[in-house]
């Protein structure tokens, strides 16, 4: 039988930029002709060069996919540019490494790059297009499912410096966005689950519809259909794509975003990111939210109930060891805190979220004591 799933397009419109980011299965091999036809036949022409930046891993896996759609135009192959995979490598002097060798392979202000791979791959690649030559433009082919329905849109680009993570960087756009949910076959089962966090956040503070099918078609989803997740990586982005349009560098709509990342980041750092995914991590922290939120009447107890236990189905939450005081100064030092306010993402019933600057330091105490105590208890 043939299946056909309709690819989604969902526009991304900011002052700064304006692109779409497609969602489909398979796409992969379509994404030649597509880059091509934005760029008005110039790759065919002869006017343009396209460069992939992707891993070893990735290429061997989705790179011949992806090449076999430029050979279709007539292209003998895509000029490489490789990172070893890993958050260690993302740092200035990978960029460095990196833009010494487009300038060695030629490339010019009109060469695209094509970012082929996770979060790491477009935070990297994107930096990279922001800076050579002053800004050169690049398309985004996310093959996790955290880049898919995160950061490969948005425009925030950077690496890690040793002070922080993603202290580095720029606002830089992709042209496009091309997201094959075929790619996250080959993804390890914790780094779905982990992306998946995300589109659970996104249902919660923006989405009940998707909310409710992420509690109803769990099983589905975590077994990679590709129907079930091409509707839930397109849901997920829409939600993103409507929340950057709106506030593109996060004066205030775009916070809500964080839903889980003020304790989760907290919690990252306190661990040295060895022992969560980022994902499981801002499901500890969208717990303590949800919880807090039941305790300021903002969500119902039933409605607390209900996000907690899908927060969970997309578990297991693997525990971790901090102190609930460690995390609580952690959080002072997130970089989302202006002026001294502590700003913190609760839910509002299911689908709607607030940003509220009064929590107390002794209510985000009591809620982070319970994950930690909780974590503590649960063998990683
Ligand atoms: N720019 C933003 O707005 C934004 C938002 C959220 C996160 N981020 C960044 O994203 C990064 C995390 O991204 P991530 O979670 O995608 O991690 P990642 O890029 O490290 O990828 C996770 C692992 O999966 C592998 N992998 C990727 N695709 C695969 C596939 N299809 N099959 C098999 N293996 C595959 C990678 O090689 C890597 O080992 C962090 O650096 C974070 O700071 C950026
Ligand atoms: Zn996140």
């Amino acid at each position: 039988m043939v299946r056909v799933i309709e690819n989604s397009v969902i526009g991304v419109r900011t002052p700064s930029a304006v692109y779409d980011v497609e969602i489909g299965e398979g796409l992969l091999n379509g994404v030649g002709a597509r880059l091509d036809a934005l760029l008005e036949g110039g790759l065919r022409a002869g006017r343009q060069r396209a460069f992939l930046v992707t891993s070893p891993e990735i290429d061997r896996l989705w790179g011949g996919r992806l090449e076999s759609g430029f050979q279709n135009l007539g292209f003998p192959g895509l000029t490489r540019l490789l990172v070893p995979a890993g958050e260690e490598h993302k740092r200035l002097i990978t960029v460095e490494r990196l833009a010494e060798e487009l300038a060695q392979l030629g490339a010019d202000r009109d060469s695209v790059l094509i970012a082929l791979g996770g979060g790491v791959l477009g935070d990297l690649t994107g930096f990279l297009a922001a800076i050579y030559m002053r800004g050169i433009r690049y398309v985004g082919v996310p093959t996790t499912l955290l880049a898919q329905v995160d950061s490969s849109l948005g425009g925030k680009t950077g690496v890690n410096l040793a002070a922080g993570k993603n202290l580095a960087g720029a606002f830089h756009h992709p042209m496009a966005v091309y997201a094959d949910t075929a790619t996250l076959a080959t993804l390890p089962a914790a780094e779905l689950r982990a992306g998946l966090q995300e589109a659970v956040k996104a249902g919660i503070i923006r989405d009940r519809t998707l909310f409710e099918f992420l509690e109803n078609h769990r099983d589905a989803v975590l077994a990679g259909s590709p129907e079930a997740l091409t509707r839930a990586v397109a849901a997920s982005v829409r939600v993103k794509a409507e929340v950057v349009s709106a506030d593109e560098r996060e004066g205030g709509l775009r916070m809500i975003l964080n839903l889980g990342h003020t304790l989760g980041h907290a919690i990252e750092a306190a661990t040295e990111y060895q022992q969560l995914l980022h994902g499981e991590a801002v499901a500890w922290g969208m717990i303590a939210a949800v919880r807090l939120g039941a305790r300021r009447g903002t969500v119902t107890g039933a409605e607390a109930e209900r996000m907690e236990r899908t927060i969970r189905a997309y578990g297991p939450l693997r525990g971790f060891t901090a102190e609930a005081e460690q995390l609580v100064a952690l959080t002072a030092r997130d970089k989302k805190n202006r002026s001294g306010t502590r700003s913190f993402v609760l839910p509002v019933g299911i689908g709607d979220a607030v940003v509220v600057k009064n929590l107390t330091e002794a209510e985000l105490l009591q809620a982070a004591q319970a994950v930690a105590m909780e974590a503590k208890g649960v063998s990683a």
